[in-house]
């Protein structure tokens, strides 16, 4: 998928597709229409293949009030990377912008799956408190690795509004699906 945005994507962060499988996989059962709300080069969008997706130009054209079965998403994280041009007046600067699209999708839809910037949760009480009242089955701890052109520390939260259990941690590294548990502990630590 080609968007209008391609000027700027090798600066950009595509979610690598053994990532997306895992995000996919979050998602329960019964799930039809799903929003991706900022595909870049579409690489969630193709892990969503059995889906009935929606992944919008411009994020900030979609109609406001649509709701979706699900979200899935890995927003730009902040106003340098983000194409603002129909965005609200005053939308924000910096990494607000990507925790203000998290939390506008969170109002589209019940179930969340979102990459998103350790410090979403890491340097705000108030964020960690907002998203564990919605519901936050678990967080995902990505290798720094993640991204070609930046080390940054991400996780992937799983949302789903009203659960109201333990929140679990999990690392991506460590999954069975992605790594085996042998392998892993080849891994020098020091
Ligand atoms: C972190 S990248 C992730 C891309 C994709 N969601 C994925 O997971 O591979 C964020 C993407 O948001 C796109 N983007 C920025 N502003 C947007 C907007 N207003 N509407 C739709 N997409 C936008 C950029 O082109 C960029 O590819």
């Amino acid at each position: 998928m080609m968007g209008k945005f391609n000027h700027k994507i090798e600066y950009q962060f595509q979610t690598p597709p053994s990532v997306c499988r895992y995000m996919v996989s979050l998602l329960p059962n019964g799930i039809r229409s799903v929003l991706e709300p900022t595909p870049g080069l579409g690489n969630l969008v193709s892990a969503l293949w059995q889906y009935d997706v929606t992944d919008p130009v411009d994020y900030f054209l979609l109609d406001k009030n649509r709701r979706f079965d699900a979200v899935v998403m890995n927003p730009p994280f902040s106003h340098r990377t983000a194409d603002l041009e129909n965005a609200p007046k005053g939308y924000g600067t910096g990494l607000k912008v990507g925790y203000r699209i998290l939390v506008e999708c969170m109002h589209k839809s019940d179930t969340v799956i979102a990459l998103m910037p350790w410090f979403t949760i890491g340097d705000s009480d108030v964020r960690l408190r907002y998203l564990k009242n919605f519901g936050l089955i678990s967080v995902t701890a990505l290798p720094r690795k993640t991204f070609q052109y930046a080390r940054i520390q991400t996780v992937i939260l799983h949302l789903q509004k009203g659960y109201k259990g333990e929140t679990t941690f999990k690392v991506f590294d460590l999954l069975p699906s992605v790594r085996s548990m042998q392998e892993a502990s080849q891994i020098e630590l020091f």
